[in-house]
C-alpha cells in the first residue's frame, strides 16, 4: 500500500525496502568485483551472489511498479522534468537487469562456475579460450557507470528535496 505522510505520498514499504537493499547490493557487488584474470584464478563468489541478488530483487520490484506501487510523479507542473525522471529511472532499471546478466555471461565465457549464495547455477554461454568478449567488457565498464548514474540520481533527488522542497526524499525514506 502507498501511504500518505504529511501530504507526501510515499512509496510502498516493500518498494522502499527493495530500493535500499538494491542500493546496498550494488555497492557490495562493486566493492567485491575483480578483473578477468583474478576471476578465473579465484572466483569472487560474493560478487556473483550480491550481483545476482540485484537481479532477483528487480523482478518483484518491476511487478510492483507496474501494479501501481510507484506514487505519481511530483512534477505535474514541469512535464519535461517528470519525463526526465521516468527516463532516468528506466535507465537505472535497465542496468539492474543488464548488469547481472552480462556478469553471468562474462563468468560463463571465462569458464568460471557461478553460484548464488552456495546454490550452483548453469553457464549461460560456452567457455572460450582468451578474452571473454565485448559483453564482458561492457559489464566491467557498466559496473562503474551505474555508480555515476546513481550519483546523478542522488543529486536530482537532493535538488528536488532541497530546491523544490517537494519532499522527494521522504517518499523513499525508510523512516
Ligand atoms: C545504486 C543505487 C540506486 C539505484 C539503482 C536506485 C534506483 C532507483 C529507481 C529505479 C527508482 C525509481 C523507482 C520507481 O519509481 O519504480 C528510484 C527512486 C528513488 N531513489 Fe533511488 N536508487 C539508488 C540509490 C539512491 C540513493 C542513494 C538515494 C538517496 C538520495 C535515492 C533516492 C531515491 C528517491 C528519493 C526516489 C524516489 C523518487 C520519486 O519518485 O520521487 N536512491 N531509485
Ligand atoms: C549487479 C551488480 C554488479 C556490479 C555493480 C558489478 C561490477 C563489476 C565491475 C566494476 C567489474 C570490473 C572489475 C575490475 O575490472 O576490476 C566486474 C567484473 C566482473 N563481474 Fe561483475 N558486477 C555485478 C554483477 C555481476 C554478476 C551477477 C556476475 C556473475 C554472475 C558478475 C561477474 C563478473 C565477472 C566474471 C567479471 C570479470 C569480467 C572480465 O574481466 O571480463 N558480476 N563486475
Amino acid at each position: 500500500m502507498i501511504s500518505r505522510n504529511s501530504h507526501v505520498v510515499r512509496y510502498s514499504t516493500v518498494m522502499i525496502a527493495v530500493h535500499w537493499m538494491t542500493a546496498f547490493l550494488i555497492m557490495a557487488a562493486w566493492i567485491t568485483s575483480e578483473g578477468g584474470r583474478h576471476v578465473v584464478a579465484n572466483p569472487p563468489l560474493l560478487h556473483f551472489s550480491f550481483g545476482l541478488a540485484v537481479l532477483v530483487l528487480v523482478v518483484p520490484r518491476l511487478v510492483l511498479h507496474f501494479l501501481g506501487q510507484t506514487p505519481p510523479a511530483l512534477d505535474e507542473h514541469r512535464p519535461g522534468l517528470a519525463l526526465a525522471a521516468r527516463i532516468g529511472h528506466a535507465v537505472l532499471y535497465a542496468f539492474l537487469i543488464g548488469l547481472p546478466l552480462s556478469g553471468w555471461y562474462a563468468a560463463s565465457r571465462l569458464g568460471v562456475s557461478v553460484s548464488f549464495f552456495g546454490i550452483g547455477l548453469p553457464a549461460i554461454a560456452a567457455p572460450v579460450q582468451g578474452a571473454p568478449g565485448l559483453i564482458a567488457e561492457i559489464h566491467e565498464n557498466a559496473g562503474t557507470v551505474i555508480l555515476y548514474l546513481a550519483g546523478l540520481h542522488v543529486l536530482m533527488a537532493g535538488w528536488h528535496h532541497f530546491v523544490f522542497r517537494d519532499g522527494t526524499l521522504r517518499r523513499m525514506s525508510p523512516f
